[in-house]
């Protein structure tokens, strides 16, 4: 059975003392919620200590935001799985950001997901198409990318993120019949044990229709996710729901 899941995705936001008291406010929070797996991915600079503030319950697991697919080497900047692996056990892999302003590319995402996977990191892929009037077939041309030599049995090793990338940061979720449109082909694609997460504008007022849902498994929350009391209601809220509707086998 796949297991409903809360990912925040903080993005290049918290200063060292955000950090900290963001990371301590939803331990504390979330200590007592059960049925579900929160997951927070900082900005790199702050994995170890929110891993450290993290872990002192064990009850909410740390991801990163990216990663180079190089284990170790002479590329400046870049953090290697090797550094991730023993912090994490998540990263955020072609968030549409570092596809738009970093030109990473399907085969960068793909060699990404298998380093990941080399390296035992569980890779959150993200994929959505760009407008709302393209297709929904976009998405599923960068998962088959993303997913190239990934044989199917590591399938349940991964989990994907459908984020339509004209509703991040709009305020505005997509329509419910177009999110689980996506879900059901998405589903096809890698079948039955990956968790599939909706991503894009998710916020406290929308959290229980889509929690409501059995084909949507968890959500990606960005903005939402800085705010300590928006993102511990979307964890209360999910594991409330989810623990009568479950997710869709
Ligand atoms: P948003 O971001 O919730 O701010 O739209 C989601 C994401 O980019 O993962």
């Amino acid at each position: 059975m796949r297991r409903p899941m809360v990912v925040a995705n903080w993005k290049m936001n918290t200063r060292a003392s955000d950090a900290y008291i963001l990371a301590t406010t939803i331990r504390n929070a979330i200590a007592p919620i059960e049925g579900i797996e929160v997951v927070v991915c900082p900005p790199s600079i702050w994995l170890g200590e929110v891993s450290d503030i993290l872990k002192k319950d064990g009850k909410v697991n740390v991801g990163a935001q990216n990663m180079f697919y190089e284990a170790e080497g002479a590329f400046t900047g870049e953090i290697s799985p090797l550094m991730i692996v023993d912090i994490a056990k998540y990263v955020i892999i072609g968030h549409s950001e570092r596809r738009a302003y970093f030109y990473e590319n399907d085969f960068i995402v793909n060699e990404k997901v298998l380093a990941a996977i080399k390296h035992g990191l569980t890779p959150i892929i993200c994929v959505g198409e760009k407008h709302k009037s393209s297709p929904i077939s976009d998405a599923i041309k960068q998962l088959n990318e993303a997913l190239t030599h990934l044989p199917k049995n590591r399938f349940k090793d991964i989990v994907v993120a459908y984020e339509p990338v004209w509703a991040i940061n709009k305020g505005k979720v997509a329509s419910m019949d177009h999110i689980v449109k996506a879900m059901i082909k998405i589903r096809e694609v890698v079948g039955r044990d990956t968790p599939i997460l909706y991503g894009g504008s998710v916020n406290t007022d929308h959290i229980t229709d889509l929690a409501k849902r059995p084909e949507i498994d968890g959500v990606l929350v960005g903005s939402a996710s800085i705010r300590a009391a928006s993102f511990i209601k979307i964890c209360q809220e999910w594991a409330a729901t989810k623990s009568f509707k479950g997710c869709a086998a």
